[in-house]
């Protein structure tokens, strides 16, 4: 575009259609890629196997933590398709069913909106990543990378949000979701003024685990609202699980 302004403005000849043309049909036909998603840009002939991908794609198996899965080969999700000189990949089931397909989907009563919806892998990548269960991001950044108005970019006009660590998510993907009001350092307020979200648990001394969200939340589904752990049979119990006789 910027040749196309230099050209106009030295009043060289007329305005370059020609150029313009091409520039339209190189465009359209990367659309048409794009359009066609799952078109593999590198052909790989008939039935490839793990250690084919892996020559190109070792990343996907590097990281602290290797999904369990990864040992039953890149075609328990993916599914390679030859036709021609045309490579495609697809997943075997849709994005949204493909976790289910192995991991049983809760029956309790609450379920965590991305969790019922099966984008799993806005939490968890499906290959590899360095923090346990191959989540995207420490377990404490990820709840508050929706839940906390300083973490999600938000973008009211196109109805998306980003979360700190790149994923994109629709309104409808977020749909009933709040913001907890934590305060600047993000370690407190919430679920009452004054408490601390993270860091040491004075209550239960200096061996105990330190408080972060799954201190009080579970990150998929439980019996009771807001995801309270199972383990405690109410809101009180859980906090006289901490807090010893006060309630
Ligand atoms: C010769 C190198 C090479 C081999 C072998 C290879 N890939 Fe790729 N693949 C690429 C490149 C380059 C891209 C585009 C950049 C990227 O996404 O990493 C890509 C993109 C992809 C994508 C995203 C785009 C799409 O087509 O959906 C998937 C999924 C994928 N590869 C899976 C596989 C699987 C599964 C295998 C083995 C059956 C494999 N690749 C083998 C080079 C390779
Ligand atoms: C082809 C079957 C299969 C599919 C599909 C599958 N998983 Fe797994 N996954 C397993 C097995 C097997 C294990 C290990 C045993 C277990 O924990 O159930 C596992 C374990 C896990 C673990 C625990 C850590 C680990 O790796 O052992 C996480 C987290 C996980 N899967 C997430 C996912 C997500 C997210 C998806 C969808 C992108 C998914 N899984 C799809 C088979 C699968
Ligand atoms: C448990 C299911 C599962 C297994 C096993 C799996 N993948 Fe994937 N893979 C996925 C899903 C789901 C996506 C789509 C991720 C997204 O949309 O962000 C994906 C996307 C990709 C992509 C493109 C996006 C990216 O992250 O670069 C590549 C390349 C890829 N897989 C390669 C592989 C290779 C190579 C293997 C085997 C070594 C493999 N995958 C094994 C589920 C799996
Ligand atoms: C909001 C983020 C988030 C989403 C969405 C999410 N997970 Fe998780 N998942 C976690 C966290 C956090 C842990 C670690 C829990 C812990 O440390 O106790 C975990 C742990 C796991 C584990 C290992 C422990 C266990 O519960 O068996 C599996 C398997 C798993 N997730 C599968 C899934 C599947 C399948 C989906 C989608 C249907 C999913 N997750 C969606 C955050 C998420
Ligand atoms: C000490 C226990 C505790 C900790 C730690 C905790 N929560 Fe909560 N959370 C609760 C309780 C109790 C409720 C229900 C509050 C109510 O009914 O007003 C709640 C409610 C919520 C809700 C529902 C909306 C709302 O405000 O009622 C969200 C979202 C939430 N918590 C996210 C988080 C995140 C993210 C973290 C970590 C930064 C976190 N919580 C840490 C106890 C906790
Ligand atoms: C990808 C965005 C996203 C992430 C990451 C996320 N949440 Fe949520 N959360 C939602 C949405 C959307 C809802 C509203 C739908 C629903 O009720 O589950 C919600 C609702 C909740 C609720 C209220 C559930 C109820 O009973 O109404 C709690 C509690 C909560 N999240 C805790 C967490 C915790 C803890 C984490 C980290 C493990 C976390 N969230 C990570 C999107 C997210
Ligand atoms: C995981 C342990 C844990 C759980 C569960 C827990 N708390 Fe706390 N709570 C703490 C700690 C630690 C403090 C800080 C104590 C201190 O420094 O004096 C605290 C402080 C408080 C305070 C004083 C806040 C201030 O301004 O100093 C109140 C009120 C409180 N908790 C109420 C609750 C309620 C209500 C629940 C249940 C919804 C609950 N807590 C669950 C650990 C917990």
């Amino acid at each position: 575009m910027l040749v196309l302004q230099d050209e106009r403005a030295s009043g060289k000849g007329s305005f370059p259609w020609t150029r313009y043309a091409a520039d339209l049909v190189l465009c359209l036909a990367t659309l048409g890629a794009y359009a066609r998603a799952a078109q593999h840009p590198v052909p790989l002939g008939q039935n490839p196997d793990s250690a084919t991908c892996i020559e190109c794609h070792a990343d996907k198996t590097k990281g602290k933590r290797v999904h369990s899965a990864m040992a039953m080969g890149c075609n328990a999700c993916h599914v390679v398709t030859q036709a021609r000189d045309v490579t495609t990949i697809n997943l075997v089931a849709p994005a949204k069913d493909l976790c289910f397909s192995c991991h049983a989907k809760s029956t309790e009563k609450v379920l965590h909106g991305p969790y019922a919806q099966g984008n799993c892998i806005v939490c968890h990548s499906p290959h590899s990543s360095n923090w346990p269960n191959q989540l995207l991001a420490p377990t404490q950044d990820l709840c508050m990378g929706c839940h906390v108005r300083a973490r999600l970019k938000v973008n009211t006009k196109r109805r998306i949000a980003k979360v700190p660590w790149g994923v994109t998510l629709t309104f409808d993907q977020l749909k009933g979701w709040q913001y907890i009001g934590l305060n600047k350092a993000l370690n407190a307020n919430h679920p009452v003024e004054g408490h601390p979200v993270r860091g040491a648990n004075t209550l239960l001394g200096t061996h105990a685990a330190e408080i972060n969200c799954l201190s009080c939340h579970q990150p998929h589904h439980s019996q009771s609202a807001n995801l309270l752990p199972a383990k405690f049979a109410n809101e009180t119990a859980l906090c006289e699980s901490c807090h010893k006789g006060e309630f």
